[in-house]
């Protein structure tokens, strides 16, 4: 049986005319229009050639599309979807001052903490625009892949808001080991699968050449896309990756440079986030790198990558496909290839091949610096955040974390360091219990 009572898209995607906070963003930021350097164009993967808008229909709305290729500097967001944020937004940034004092630092440190959000992360900023747009032309079914299951809950949060259904196909580590997320996915109407299913021929083709395979998120996106791809009345969401996403996470950023300066500060010295598919590093990363490019600031930016999934820091910078049956467009990307499996280590979100094509081309051009960060520095850097500051960080976050108390340890007299924290911990204790 199902409890699923979705309001009709028309009606959910109406502004309610509710009062949002001038403190919501506006505006989208792109990184695309203050770069040296254009970011290499997808590909076709059949004819090699640049994608053009008719190859991604079938996958996304055109309002997606054109913010996947777009060049201004701002876009407007949705009343429909201002009124959505500021559920959450704007985001605390919160100086850390125990943790500071734990460390013995002479620097001061902040966290943008984005784990306020309904479901516990920033992957909302950009499930909701995806889902209004969706819903605003048409669609009426999404699919998706999560590795974690942060992602795959944000968008069954956004589906359940703008009147969608949503199906999720979770990389079978993460399905095992989180049931907290699936169960949060069907809590807003969604369906869950653990990947490879049996349910699509992508799967079955994995599960027959690897019976007992953890699954990747390129696997789980080859599921996605093929279901979306034989539905033509469903359209499919990535929650990482695409400009289009790197767009919408620019609130994250866009807000922290406000508070900043309402903290007294004049900028940050250095900004660390974690890397997965690079949707908040790019989120909180990008409005500070605009300045640098717009303004010449100075502020440092770091990537802080697993070691166990190392593309930044080991990965080869060239086009390759986002999942492994290659049924995405061809990325320039740094790549770890897309058949690699990455050991299943507790940050499931950051167990992918490849990286965002304008994060790849941001380091490729040393705009902003990489790090490859041990599960076990991880998690006692994520201990000693939550013993400090009272937050259980994301496995994903830690990196974070780890790589800005490392920095903090030896940072000069007065410097400014913001860490990015996409989300909260409390749904992946088993994680932290492990390591305990
Ligand atoms: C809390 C959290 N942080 C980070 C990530 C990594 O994704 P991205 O690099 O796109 O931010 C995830 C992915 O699921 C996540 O759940």
């Amino acid at each position: 049986m199902t409890h699923t009572q979705a309001m009709p898209p028309a009606v959910a995607i109406e502004p309610l005319g509710t009062a949002v906070p001038s403190t919501v963003p506006t505006h989208w930021y792109n990184l695309a229009a203050d770069l040296p350097e254009p970011v290499p164009p997808h590909l076709n993967p059949g004819t090699g050639e640049p994608l053009t808008p008719a190859d991604l229909a079938p996958l996304f709305p055109m309002a997606l599309i054109e913010q996947e290729v777009t060049t201004e500097r701002y876009v407007e967001i949705p009343q429909a979807v201002r009124e959505i944020y500021a559920g959450w937004r704007p985001s605390p940034l919160v100086r850390a001052s125990r943790l500071e004092r734990a460390l013995g630092t002479k620097a001061r440190i902040y966290y943008k903490y984005e784990g306020v959000s309904p479901v516990g992360s920033h992957k909302p900023n950009t499930a909701v625009p995806q889902a209004y747009y969706n819903a605003l032309e048409g669609t009426t079914r999404l699919t998706t892949e999560t590795g974690a299951g942060q992602w795959g809950a944000s968008l069954s949060f956004a589906a359940a808001l703008l009147g969608l259904t949503c199906e999720v196909w979770q990389v079978r580590a993460s399905y095992d080991a989180k049931p907290y997320r699936r169960m949060q996915m069907e809590t807003y109407g969604s369906v869950c699968h653990s990947s490879p299913s049996e349910l699509t021929d992508a799967g079955r083709a994995m599960r027959e050449a690897y019976p007992d395979t953890t699954g990747s998120l390129g696997m789980a996106i080859s599921e996605a896309v093929e279901a979306a791809v034989k539905d033509p009345g469903a359209h499919y969401a990535l929650g990482s990756v695409l400009n289009h996403v790197m767009l919408h996470q620019s609130v994250i950023g866009q807000e922290a440079l406000v508070q900043l300066a309402e903290a007294g500060e004049k900028g940050a010295d250095v900004v660390f986030g974690c890397a997965g598919g690079g949707s908040n590093l790019a989120g909180l990363t990008f409005p500070f790198l605009g300045q640098n490019l717009r303004e010449g600031t100075t502020t440092r930016l770091v990537a802080c990558e697993p070691a166990a999934c190392p593309s930044l820091t080991q990965g080869e910078y060239r086009y390759d496909a986002g999942d492994v049956a290659g049924l995405t467009p061809l990325m320039k990307m740094y790549t770890l290839g897309k058949d690699f499996v990455p050991p299943s280590i507790h940050a499931g979100g950051l167990r992918y091949h490849g990286m965002s094509p304008m994060v790849s081309h941001a380091v490729h051009l040393g705009l902003m610096d990489a790090i490859a960060v041990e599960q076990d520095d991880a998690f006692a850097a994520g201990l000693l955040f939550a013993r400090a500051e009272g937050i259980i960080p994301a496995p994903e976050s830690t990196h974070a974390v780890a790589g800005a108390v490392a920095h903090a340890r030896t940072a000069a007299d007065g410097e400014v360091i913001v860490i990015g924290l996409s989300g909260n911990g409390v749904l992946d204790l088993p994680a932290y219990s492990a390591y305990l």
